[in-house]
């Protein structure tokens, strides 16, 4: 069964790409590619159609990932569509939340943070880079490809 990964923040245009990313980078080197449908999403619409920011784009290139995905806004319909959904901080998971109308729907337990499956960092939350410098942009490839390390394996379990 092809399980189908959504990754999730505010303007899909830095972290959640960004996610994308390294998590199909991490399938391709391990030859799982055919398992996982993988897209991201944003809770905002200011970039829709947008690539990822240049600055976003340039430091994943530097760690051999390209991103090539186009911002889009998340909809009601994707928390049934995918099997899980990865937020980046906490307002990402609020907005996502509130996309479920009824609250004791299972679709709640789909939705969780990246961070909660860090091997190495005790962060809860993926830094938004947009208005920082160059250093808020590793970090955000440093983190996520911890903890998509540790996702992979949960998927794989
Ligand atoms: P992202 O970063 O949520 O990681 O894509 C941001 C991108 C754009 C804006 C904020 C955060 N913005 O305000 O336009």
């Amino acid at each position: 069964m092809v399980k189908k990964i959504l990754f999730v923040c505010l303007g899909n245009i830095c972290r959640s790409p960004a996610a994308e990313g390294v998590f199909k980078q991490k399938l391709k080197e391990r030859d799982l590619e055919k398992l996982f449908v993988v897209d991201s999403a944003g809770t905002g619409g200011w970039h829709v159609g947008n690539l990822a920011d240049p600055r976003m784009r340039e430091t994943a290139l530097s760690r051999g990932i390209e991103l090539t995905s186009r911002s889009r806004k998340i909809d009601e319909s994707d928390l049934y569509e995918f099997d899980q959904i990865l937020v980046m901080d906490n307002d990402n998971l609020a907005a996502v939340k509130s996309l479920i109308k009824d609250h004791k729907s299972p679709v709640n337990s789909k939705i969780k943070l990246i961070l909660s499956y860090s091997k190495n960092s005790h962060l809860e939350e993926v830094p938004d880079p947009y208005y920082g410098g160059q250093n808020g942009f590793d970090k955000v490839i440093d983190l996520l490809d911890d903890a998509i390390d540790g996702l992979i394996d949960s998927l794989m379990d």
